[in-house]
């Protein structure tokens, strides 16, 4: 394979298969930043060969100008601007319009879209009804992936996904009524009666307030929180190309509707290699115990036979720090300072697993660091979140990312339905035998 570009020249390149005189020549395309890319789309046609990238560790599915990652830097931008500004000086309805629009809002922009998200966090009154269809003891999560492909049953009014407006109003419903769901699914499992949305607080206070208040008391805001809380949901509000924002994009390319391709995603985030870390994680910390007991799990983690893995360590794309990690960490010692939490064994435990793994051959030659999911779960934890709502948690906020790339996925004119080949090793053509010759 060979690689040009002179005097002005589209760059390409040059595959030429061995043993042979035939060879394909190559777009090489390139973005505003990031590493070069083969356009791959002739080389069937031009040479019969198929290319090989199982877990699509080298290959772009698409163009998106929504989020980018330098793994080995360990940066990572949202439409160009740096996740620790966001995290800092910006909130969750602003970052939800800039994910969506490509632009941080004006004044009157951002109260109109505060107003748009509002307007529809309440559900139809006969969702309720699905709830109780649902075993007592369900994981939030399963009820949260059935209760929002259900969606599309109930409102028919925005599935032409050809309608920009219909468009519009299926990610303002489904950004708004997310929240309520993910909250009822967690009153159900613990029996509490469901709160309806309060569209005077924000989206995270409204959220706190739907999880956490019950009609026989008044409810007050902590700041501390909600602030916290806000912050969490900008940090995981998009991540480019990962398994479930993938899998939005493979449903939404075949022309489902928005609410089944969401459904699709919140799937695929259920897995512990994907956003069920968070509650893996503390699991984990769980079962070690205490911290005499961290290097004996991380030989069984070494052991290639334990199938042991250090939950929240390791990342596909980061090489590096995870950048979401390390404000994650600060906004943990930050919650529990301002909580009056002098004393956190599990701060104190996943700390020292850091310590260690950073300074283990095993992980450092892996570049395997902490990753979004390694302080998360112990910022959720002490802000009194139950272990089984942080995936739900992490649903509510990619749900913003979601349906900002699958608006971007149809909207692109060159999308056509995904659909990947593979390297067939199953038996070859043979002749069907009667059972009773077998
Ligand atoms: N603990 C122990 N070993 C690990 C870990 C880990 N957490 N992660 C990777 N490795 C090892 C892996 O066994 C392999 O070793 P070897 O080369 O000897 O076979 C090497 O590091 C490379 O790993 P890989 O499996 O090729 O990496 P991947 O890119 O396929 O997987 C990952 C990425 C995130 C699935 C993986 O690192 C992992 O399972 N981490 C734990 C789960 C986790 O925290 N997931 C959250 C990811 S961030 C948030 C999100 O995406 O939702």
């Amino acid at each position: 394979m060979s690689s040009t570009a002179s005097g002005g020249a589209k760059p390409t390149v040059t595959i030429t298969l061995d043993g042979s005189n035939r060879s394909a020549t190559l777009p090489l395309l390139s973005g505003s930043i990031g590493p070069q890319t083969v356009d791959i789309r002739k080389l069937y046609g031009e040479l019969g060969i198929f290319t090989y990238d199982p877990g699509y560790g080298a290959t772009a599915s698409c163009e998106s100008k929504i989020t980018y990652i330098d793994g080995d830097a360990g940066v990572l931008l949202y439409r160009g601007y740096p996740i620790e500004q966001l995290a800092e000086k910006s909130d969750f309805i602003e970052v939800a319009y800039l994910l969506l629009e490509g632009e941080l809002p004006n004044a009157t922009q951002l109260d109109e879209f505060r107003k748009n998200v509002t307007y529809h966090t309440m559900l139809h009154e006969q969702i309720r009804r699905f709830f109780d269809g649902f075993r007592r003891d369900a994981h939030p999560m399963a009820i949260l992936c059935g209760v929002v492909g259900a969606l599309a049953a109930f409102y028919h009014d925005n599935l032409d996904i050809n309608d920009a407006r219909q468009r519009e109003i299926a990610a303002f419903r489904l950004i708004a009524k997310v929240p309520t769901i993910a909250a009822w699914a967690y009153k159900y499992s613990i029996g509490q009666p469901f709160m309806y949305p309060r569209n005077d607080l924000s989206y995270a206070e409204n959220f706190l307030y739907m999880l956490n208040a019950v009609p026989a008391e008044p409810w007050k805001n902590n700041p501390i929180l909600s602030r916290a809380m806000d912050r969490i949901l900008v940090l995981h509000a998009d991540h480019e190309q990962n398994a479930s924002t993938s899998t939005v994009r493979l449903a939404g390319s075949t022309g489902a509707n928005p609410f089944a391709c969401i459904a699709a995603g919140i799937a695929a985030l259920w897995g512990p290699s994907h956003g069920g870390a968070n509650e893996a994680v503390l699991k984990m910390l769980a079962e070690i115990g205490t911290p005499e007991n961290i290097p004996q799990f991380i030989r069984e983690v070494k052991d290639k036979n334990s199938h042991t893995k250090l939950m929240g360590f390791g990342h596909r794309v980061y090489k590096n720090f995870d950048p979401r990690a390390k404000i994650m960490k600060e906004t943990c010692h930050e919650v529990l300072a301002e909580l009056g939490i002098k004393d956190e064994p599990l701060l104190d435990m996943a700390m020292e697993m850091e310590r260690i793994a950073l300074e283990d051959d095993y992980f450092v030659s892996r570049k395997l660091y902490p990753n979004v999911d390694f302080y998360s779960g112990i910022i959720l934890k002490a802000m009194g979140i139950p272990t089984s709502m942080f995936t739900v948690l992490f649903a509510v906020a990619r749900t913003v990312g979601w349906v900002s790339q699958w608006k971007e996925l149809i909207e692109d004119p060159s999308q056509r339905i995904g659909r990947p080949r593979q390297i067939y090793s199953g038996a070859t053509q043979r002749d069907y035998v009667p059972v009773s010759g077998r």
